[in-house]
């Protein structure tokens, strides 16, 4: 079983011990609710790192009012067995500790934080930047662990660790998905399951993109057009955004010539997703 830490005091010291006798720290900031998504990033830490801390951390400051926070799936004792034999520290803070009374210091991430995501959960990305700064000051890895899942939120990531000159590396591992295709995510757990089949929808629209891509159409508006017709076969609730996106930059793209990204979000009944793939041009 991997150790249940509470205390950023004593999180130091089992690390303190860790790097003392000759280890890397790898690091897995995750809500818990853990499925095989979560999983691959604490084997892919193991792999590489001698000591692994996964954290289990419902991050308030990132849901905005109208949001599941409240609902958020909360499952630490099947976690934690879920990590035995895997991680070596799971730490679970409590909330006053990580936002003691007073709390006022936030990180701000610009352009690449600015459109998707950041344009329909305002707020969400300073949350997650400020958290995700948070947890590599409480731990210093030397490798912190993000899944392709949140594209954006890697992106934004990535761009807090550079921009602050942070002594650690940034992984980042491929989608994990369900037979049908649809991306693991604690959050499917609330769909039904007439929706369940419903939400197969969104990568058969990814698909349908990376396919005409490979066969050589470069025309974004065609693209997002054929997987807007895809989506609405799965009769949503609502397409919070479809785009074909710069991978680094995540700036629209009108005319696929090189690399480039779809990134949806969707909302099956009440039950907002969120996925992606990469888009090769021949
Ligand atoms: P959470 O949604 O629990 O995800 C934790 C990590 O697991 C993220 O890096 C996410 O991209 C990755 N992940 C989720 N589903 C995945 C899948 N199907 N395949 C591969 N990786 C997957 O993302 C968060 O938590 C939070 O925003 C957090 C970074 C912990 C900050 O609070």
């Amino acid at each position: 079983m991997p150790l249940l830490v509470t205390t950023i005091g004593e999180l130091r010291e089992r690390l303190g011990e860790a790097r003392r006798a000759g280890k890397t720290i790898g690091l897995v900031p995750t809500m818990g609710a853990l499925h095989e998504g979560h999983l691959s990033l604490v084997r892919a830490s193991r792999g590489e790192c001698g000591f692994t801390v996964v954290t289990i951390y419902v991050n308030p400051s990132q849901f905005g009012p109208q949001e599941d926070f409240s609902q958020y799936p909360r499952t630490l004792d099947r976690d934690i067995d879920l990590l035995s034999g895997q991680a070596d520290v799971v730490f679970a803070p409590r909330d006053d500790e990580v936002y003691p009374p007073g709390y006022s210091t936030w990180v701000e991430v610009g352009s690449v934080a600015q459109p998707l995501e950041g344009l329909c959960r305002p707020g969400h990305f300073r949350g997650v930047a400020t958290i995700v700064l948070k947890l590599f000051t409480m731990t210093w890895p030397d490798v912190a662990y993000f899944g392709q899942k949140d594209y954006q939120q890697a992106l934004v990531v990535r761009r807090v660790a550079t921009d602050l000159n942070l002594p650690l590396s940034i992984r980042v591992c491929p989608i994990v998905r369900e037979a049908d295709g649809l991306a693991m995510s604690s959050r499917n757990r609330y769909l039904d399951p007439d929706e369940r089949r419903r939400a197969a929808a969104l990568f058969q629209s990814l698909t349908q993109a990376a396919d005409m891509v490979a066969r050589g159409e470069t025309s974004a508006t065609r693209i997002v057009e054929a997987m807007r017709q895809t989506l609405q076969a799965a009769d949503p609730a609502q397409i919070d955004y479809i785009a074909i996106a710069d991978p680094e930059t995540l700036e629209p793209v009108q005319t696929i010539r090189g690399r480039a990204v779809a990134l949806l979000a969707v909302r099956i009944g009440k039950t907002r997703l969120i996925d992606n793939m990469i888009l090769e041009p021949p």
